[in-house]
C-alpha cells in the first residue's frame, strides 16, 4: 500500500487511537489531531507510536473551530505532502434527556460531531479533488441509526453525518474521492465505560455476536475504505456493529 497521507481527528481517542495504527499498519503516513497541548494522553499516544518513527505524527487541532482545521492542514501538507485520506472520528456526548438538556449539551456535541467534519472537509475536498484522489470516512454510530434514550443531539449529529457523506460523495464522485460512514455499535472506550455500569451490562447482553466491539473492529473497516482499490464504494453507511439489526 502506498504512503498516502492521513489524518485522524479524535486521533488519541478511543477508536482514532485504533484507526491511526490500522492505517500506519498499512503503510500509511498518519497524523493524529486532537485537543490535547501537551498531556499524558498525548506522551502515552507518542510513546505507543515510536516503532512506526515519523511515519505516525500528532497535531493540536480544535475541530469546532475553522481556522484551526485549517492551520492543521496547511502544516499537514506543507511537512507531508497533500492529504489523501481525512477520517472524522473527533465526537462527544453530553447525554441527558431532552428535557433536561440545555442549549449548551445540545450545541456542544452539535458542533463537534457536525460542524467539525464540516470545518475539516472543507480544507481537503479542493486539493483531494485536484490530485484526482481522496478517501473521506466519517464517523457515525448506531445512535444515529436508532436513536438512543437521552441521546437527541448525539443521534442527531451522527445522522447528520451521514447526510453530510451522501450529499458530499455525489459532490466528489467523478473526482476520485469518496465519501463514507461507518457506524459503530458498543466498542471497548472511554465514551461506552462512561455510560453507568448496569446499563452498560444490560446493552452489551443485546448484542447478537455477544461481545462488546473492539476499537480495531472500526479501524479494519476504516482501512478497507480507505484502500485505492474502494474506489467504487462511495455514500454509503457501514455499520460495525455486531449485528444490532438482526436482534429483534
Ligand atoms: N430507556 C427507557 N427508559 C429509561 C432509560 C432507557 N434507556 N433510561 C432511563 N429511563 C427512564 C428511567 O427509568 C426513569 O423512568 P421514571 O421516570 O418512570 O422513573 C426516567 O427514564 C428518567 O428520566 P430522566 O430524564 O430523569 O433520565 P436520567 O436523568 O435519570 O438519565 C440518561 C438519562 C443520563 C440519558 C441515562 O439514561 C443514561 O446515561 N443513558 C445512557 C445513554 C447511552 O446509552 N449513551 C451512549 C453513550 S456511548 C455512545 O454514544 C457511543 C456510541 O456511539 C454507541
Amino acid at each position: 500500500m502506498s504512503e498516502r497521507v492521513a489524518v485522524v481527528t479524535g486521533g488519541i481517542g478511543g477508536l482514532g487511537t485504533a484507526i491511526v495504527r490500522a492505517l500506519a499498519e498499512s503503510g500509511r503516513q498518519v497524523v493524529a489531531a486532537d485537543l490535547d497541548q501537551d498531556s499524558q494522553r498525548v506522551r502515552e499516544f507518542r510513546t505507543a507510536h515510536a516503532g512506526f518513527g515519523d511515519r505516525v505524527g500528532y497535531a493540536v487541532v480544535d475541530v469546532t473551530d475553522f481556522a484551526s482545521c485549517a492551520a492543521l492542514i496547511q502544516q499537514v501538507e506543507a511537512s507531508r505532502g497533500p492529504v489523501a485520506i481525512l477520517v472524522n472520528a473527533a465526537g462527544i456526548t453530553r447525554d441527558a434527556t431532552l428535557r433536561k438538556m440545555d442549549p449548551a449539551q445540545w450545541q456542544a456535541v452539535l458542533r463537534v460531531n457536525l460542524e467539525g467534519a464540516f470545518n475539516m472537509c472543507r480544507q481537503v475536498v479542493e486539493s483531494m479533488s485536484e490530485h484526482g484522489f481522496g478517501r473521506i470516512i466519517n464517523i457515525s454510530s448506531v445512535n444515529g441509526q436508532t436513536g438512543q434514550f437521552g441521546q437527541t443531539n448525539y443521534a442527531a449529529s451522527k445522522a447528520g453525518l451521514h447526510g453530510l457523506s451522501m450529499a458530499l460523495a455525489r459532490e466528489l464522485a467523478k473526482k476520485g474521492v469518496t465519501v463514507n460512514s461507518i457506524s459503530p455499535g458498543y466498542c471497548r472506550t472511554p465514551m461506552v465505560e462512561a455510560i453507568p455500569a448496569p446499563l452498560r451490562e444490560q446493552i452489551i447482553s443485546q448484542i447478537p455476536v455477544g461481545r462488546i466491539g473492539e476499537p480495531e473492529d472500526i479501524a479494519r473497516a476504516v482501512r478497507f475504505l480507505s484502500e485505492d482499490a474502494a474506489g467504487y464504494i462511495t455514500g454509503i453507511n457501514l455499520p460495525v456493529n455486531g449485528g444490532a439489526f438482526i436482534s429483534f
